[in-house]
């Protein structure tokens, strides 16, 4: 509908560019608005109050007879407009009828890598992991129906000194029968022992470095450790990725790059674009204002920057791709900083869009944060499993004569929709805090209640009896649509596209989210304030069932882009 009032203002009033319009958030400020006035306004150094009168009535004038209900300028600049119920309908019908309704072509088929999850093998997920699976895995559903090729990669973190110390730990203290029992606990056991022991036995700091270095060097006993370690870690990452119902194209990781490693640096230095520093090699990023990029340690190693810039090459070529979204915590802001620094003074900088899309940390209740250094973390898997037991409290609370089995599935997608939308509904880069109580509020802004909504819609829907023949758009007269409710409801559904849109440009989940939160309060205050099944006019009671499953198609549309599942019944 925007696009349409745009094109309409676009050509009443020869503007050379697409007229922003906006959606206020009360009616009493026009169903639509634009500021057009007021920034031409500025231009021409004129009162935009007048501007936007003079506008407001060559606009009501000339618009398509019956389009708009009312015109008007409103201070200190705004043109509001109001549409006509009939321009509502007819709008109604063509949504309704769009199989494809949300689809958008700013992607025009460009690819962007969308790069998430990234965990490294050999230790837990921990909390972060799961918004950086969960964000990512929604922005690239978004970008997808926006129109880009999208390219799902996770980066898995399985290079890095860290190997070392644990084929060193594993050598000394490892047993084999227990890491083939619980892989991960147990690897993690062996490391956080290394550290520990390291602070009295500072010999061990060595021994970890050689043995990274003949790990790199391509040594038979530590590379066939480190595939059983990134195997059995690989076993565990499925799970996870089972139950968040989160998938990728790309599952190369660090270590595919380190045979490109030498040609990097070597082609920094040839290009006086990196320079020795006390036996390492730096980047001087002082022009950008940024501390010096390390790209190789003093004792050779190479480093995750470098290994970024050899994929970052790789990238480039091999997909050509328009942007790559880094979906990485806000504490690696400066290591971004300066890869996209160095990029560009490789000349990679332009090729495509580098995108850092950051976001902040998962907080525990009483705001603490959650670290996994120490073994003391909140891991990922607990963390499921706890959502899981209380969203079964919940559920048995609201519904015990469910069968079992039902109830077990109910928790289960209820329980991931909570956690979803907890996290996607906040802005990106704000720390997420877990209340589970508000998490599982059937009646607040949570997964949930966007859940219950759409399985309410259905119950309605199957309790009629309508079939979807009797029910299809051409066989509607939605012109008996016209309470305010009714024509409320049609409106938040006719933003769709737009949000989905906005959400990709601004790589924002939270503007899907708030939006679907909206569209379900309005679906609710239809059906509670609308009679519908017992409504004695027959033609009118179909054309409020095609309302009610256009709003569960959206509904169910929207939730999935989030990574959210629906359910028919709860
Ligand atoms: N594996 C890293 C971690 O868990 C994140 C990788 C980020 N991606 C990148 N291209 N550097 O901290």
């Amino acid at each position: 509908m925007t696009k349409k009032i745009s094109e309409i203002v676009r050509k009443i009033l020869n503007a050379d560019a697409p007229v922003d319009i906006s959606i206020p958030d009360e009616e009493l400020f026009g169903h639509y608005s634009t500021n057009i006035a007021l920034r031409q306004a500025k231009i021409k150094g004129v009162p935009p109050l007048e501007l936007a009168k003079e506008y407001a009535a060559k606009i009501a004038a000339a618009a398509p007879a019956g389009f708009f209900q009312k015109v008007e300028a409103a201070a200190p600049g705004f043109v509001n407009f109001w549409v006509s119920d009939a321009a509502a309908q007819d709008e109604f019908k063509r949504v309704a009828a769009d199989k494809n309704y949300g689809a958008g072509n700013v992607g025009g088929g460009r690819t962007v890598i969308v790069e998430y999850s990234q965990p490294n093998i050999a230790k837990k997920m921990h909390v972060g992991h799961m918004r950086t699976t969960i964000i990512g895995a929604a922005l690239a559903n978004i970008l997808e129906l926006s129109g880009y090729r999208v390219v799902r990669w996770n980066y898995l973190g399985d290079w890095g000194t860290q190997f070392g110390k644990l084929i060193a730990a594993y050598k000394m203290w490892g047993d084999k029968k227990l890491v083939e029992k619980d892989p991960i606990e147990e690897l993690q056991k062996l490391y956080v022992r290394f550290h520990a022991e390291m602070k009295t036995n500072p010999e061990l700091e060595k021994r970890g470095r050689e043995e990274f270095k003949k790990l790199e060097d391509g040594d038979r006993e530590n590379r066939k450790l480190w595939e059983w370690f990134k195997k059995e870690s690989l076993k565990e990452f499925m799970k996870i990725y089972r139950i968040l119902d989160v998938d990728f194209d790309e599952w190369m990781g660090e270590a595919s790059f380190e045979r490109e490693m030498k040609a990097t640096v070597k082609e920094l230095t040839d290009r006086n674009i990196a320079e020795q520093s006390e036996g390492a090699i730096v980047v001087n990023l002082n022009d950008v204002g940024l501390p010096p990029a390390l790209i190789r340690k003093s004792d050779g190693a190479s480093l995750y920057l470098t290994r970024d810039i050899a994929n970052l090459r790789y990238r480039l070529k091999k997909y050509r791709p328009a942007k790559i979204l880094y979906v990485v915590g806000n504490e690696q802001s400066l290591a971004f900083e300066q890869l996209f620094a160095v990029a560009k003074k490789l000349g990679l900088g332009d090729v495509a869009e580098l995108k850092h899309i950051k976001y902040g940390l998962v907080l525990g209740e009483g705001g603490k944060k959650l670290s996994t250094r120490e073994g003391t973390a909140e891991m990922l898997e607990g963390l499921l499993d706890d959502a899981v037991v209380k969203a079964r409290e919940v559920i048995e609370a609201k519904n015990p004569d469910l069968p079992p089995d039902k109830k077990r599935e109910i928790a289960f997608v209820v329980a991931m929709g909570a956690l979803k939308y907890n996290d996607l509904k906040e802005n990106r880069t704000t720390d997420i805090v877990f209340n589970w109580e508000k998490m599982l509020d059937f009646s607040g802004d949570s997964g949930p209640y966007l859940q219950y909504t759409y399985a309410r819609l259905k119950s309605i829907l199957r309790k009629s009896k309508a079939s979807s023949l009797r029910l299809r758009p051409g066989a509607i007269n939605a012109s008996l649509l016209e309470r305010a409710a009714e024509l409320a409801l049609m409106r938040k559904l006719f933003e769709f596209p737009d949000v989905v849109e906005r959400a990709g440009e601004l790589y924002s989940t939270s503007t899907l989210a708030v939006y679907l939160y909206k569209l379900a309060v309005a679906a609710n205050k239809f059906y509670e304030t609308t009679p519908i099944l017992k409504d004695e006019d027959i033609a009118r009671r179909d054309a409020r069932l095609l309302l009610i499953a256009t709003a569960a198609r959206v509904l169910q549309k929207g939730l999935g882009l989030l990574g959210i599942k629906t359910l028919e019944k709860i």
